[in-house]
């Protein structure tokens, strides 16, 4: 029988999930030493688990290996689900001398694990670390119904983002662009939109993640300096660091949505649909 295993940084998403699954949540117990070290205990048989936890911050990652041990010792299968698959940014080598985070993260994570699903993982090709079957489920869609009726444009902040700006658009039904750095000179670099006019448009920005929220602020400000009508934040992962969203929202954006995948008061849309779908493909 599956079992959903919920580890401390995605309580809700876990339920949603089995909900969606019709799967019972194991009784677990996850404490810290004085110390601040992690302790976890299964208190139930489980045969075949779904653990559901984050790799960010750092002590939910030493969470995760204990959960899997845990669930190793006494399981056939054990399916882990990463919401927010924290180090994927450091995907490749930038400068000489460095780690690659999400390779190194792939390596220790696979270990006790039977798959692994990432959500919107920072690059697609980071499923490929995994040597175990390794999938990643996209919110992108869950995120665009939310907006339907409400938007008449997607606009990325970045060209990283367009695909999922065009993708979002397509389920709305409505134009998408995407703004473009541009160098004025050395030392002065500007963002402009690809195409498009935003005067007097109701524009949702979309990202995979809102950290300190920088990226979002740069591409509010100039939708504002166009003139466009209401502007809405949404991303897949709210990091939201030293008040981003605050500062978001002074900035004169609408609203800010994000997933489930790290609860904030802004996780508005579940990804536990998408997951479900995932896990119903793999084989037992
Ligand atoms: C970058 O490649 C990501 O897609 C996000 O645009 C970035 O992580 C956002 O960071 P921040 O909120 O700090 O600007």
């Amino acid at each position: 029988m599956k079992k959903i295993i919920a580890g401390s940084s995605s309580p809700m998403l876990a339920k949603n999930l089995a909900k969606e699954m019709n799967a019972p949540i194991a009784s677990v117990s996850v404490k810290r030493f004085p110390d601040g070290e992690c302790y976890v205990r299964l208190h139930e048989e489980v045969e075949h688990a779904i653990i559901v936890q984050n790799t960010y911050p750092d002590e939910n990652i030493i969470e995760l290996f204990l959960l899997e041990d845990a669930a190793k010792r006494m399981a056939s299968r054990v399916d882990v689900i990463i919401p927010y698959y924290g180090y994927g940014r450091q995907d490749k080598i930038f400068e000489y001398g460095e780690a690659i985070s999400a390779e190194k993260m792939a390596r220790l994570i696979e270990q006790d694990a039977s798959s692994v699903i990432l959500v919107n993982p920072h690059k697609e090709h980071i499923i490929n670390f995994f040597s175990i079957p390794a999938m990643a489920a996209d919110a992108t869609t869950t995120i665009a119904e939310y907006f339907k009726g409400k938007v008449d444009m997607v606009v990325a902040p970045d060209k990283g983002a367009a695909a999922m700006a065009e993708k979002a658009a397509s389920v709305i039904q409505c134009d998408y662009d995407y703004f473009e750095k541009h160098r004025i000179s050395g030392s002065e670099v500007e963002t402009k939109l690809k195409s498009m006019d935003v005067a007097g448009k109701n524009i949702v920005i979309i990202d995979d993640i809102i950290s300190t929220g920088g990226t979002m602020i740069q591409a509010i400000k100039q939708l504002v300096r166009q003139e466009a009508n209401n502007i809405y934040v949404a991303c897949i992962h709210g990091l939201f660091i030293g008040n981003a969203d605050d500062k978001i929202l002074q900035e004169g954006a609408k609203e800010i949505v994000s997933t489930d995948t790290i609860e904030s008061a802004y996780s508005k849309v579940s990804v536990a649909k998408e997951i479900a779908k995932l896990l119903e493909n793999l084989k037992n």
